[in-house]
């Protein structure tokens, strides 16, 4: 006998996504795989906005591993009272992440729906106030958190990070395919870590040929124009 196939859910109907008052745009940063750069690339993002004069807030939904305080550099606390938390500033960012909530070496044992409910309030009980950009730093995968944000918020676009590796470029394609199905367009592929500087000669060395990536990079584009043209309804282009 072979394994047994889980049920597919039934498709469930679109849910209105609320916009957040104030926010122009929301942006997620995700990736298929873990470490490839996602935070790296949200901070980077985040801080180069704000230097260009843009209001800008960073959202940490990684609540197992928030990296966000670490690399921002803050390790204050949020204030605020039970309807309304105030969100910390760094470099000119807004900041809301666990790790400001939860800071230490202590683990977060939490389940799916308890993640839902902290992502809105996040979301929409933090005083972002009026912004240009909300970049939120997606985890790894396409799991509990990253589908009931993507499912729930009213996302602008997504900036999908990998390396070149066959391996990230693989998950990649499965987060692509998921903000494909929720019609979420595709900002742009970022590949990350593409070279390294060789020690001693100082020479640029690509691990593997830029040429997957780019390939990725077509499909993609191909995908996610089509997914929104349908978003839109017929005679829209
Ligand atoms: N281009 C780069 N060159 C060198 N180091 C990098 C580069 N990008 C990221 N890193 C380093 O790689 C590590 C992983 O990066 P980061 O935490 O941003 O990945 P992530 O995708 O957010 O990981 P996670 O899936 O755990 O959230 C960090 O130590 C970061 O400093
Ligand atoms: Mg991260």
């Amino acid at each position: 006998m072979g394994p047994q196939q889980p049920r597919q859910a039934p498709p469930q109907p679109e849910q209105p996504k609320q916009p957040i008052p104030g926010v122009r745009h929301l942006i997620a940063v995700g990736s298929g795989k873990g470490g490839v750069g996602k935070t790296t690339v949200a901070v980077n993002l985040a801080i180069s906005f704000a230097k260009l004069g843009r209001k800008v807030g960073l959202l940490d939904a990684d609540v197992y591993g928030p990296n966000v305080p670490l690399m921002m550099g803050s390790q204050a606390q949020p204030r605020g009272n039970a309807d309304q938390i105030r969100p910390v500033e760094s470099y000119g960012v807004k900041l809301m992440s666990m790790g400001f909530l939860n800071p230490g070496d202590k683990p977060l044992v939490w389940r799916g729906p308890m993640l839902h409910s902290v992502m809105q309030q996040f979301l929409r009980a933090v005083e972002w106030g009026e912004l240009d950009f909300l970049l939120i730093d997606l985890p790894p995968g396409t799991g509990d958190v990253a589908l009931s944000l993507v499912q729930t918020a009213p996302l602008s676009g997504a900036v999908v990070v990998t390396t070149p590796s066959d391996v990230s470029l693989e998950d990649a394609r499965k987060a692509i395919n998921m903000f494909v199905q929720v019609r979420v367009p595709i900002l742009g592929l970022v590949e990350n870590m593409s070279y390294l500087i060789a020690p001693g000669s100082g020479r640029w060395q690509r691990a593997t040929p830029m040429i997957r990536s780019q390939r990725l990079s077509a499909n993609w584009r191909y995908a996610s124009k089509r997914a929104v043209r349908k978003s839109k309804g017929p005679g829209r282009r």
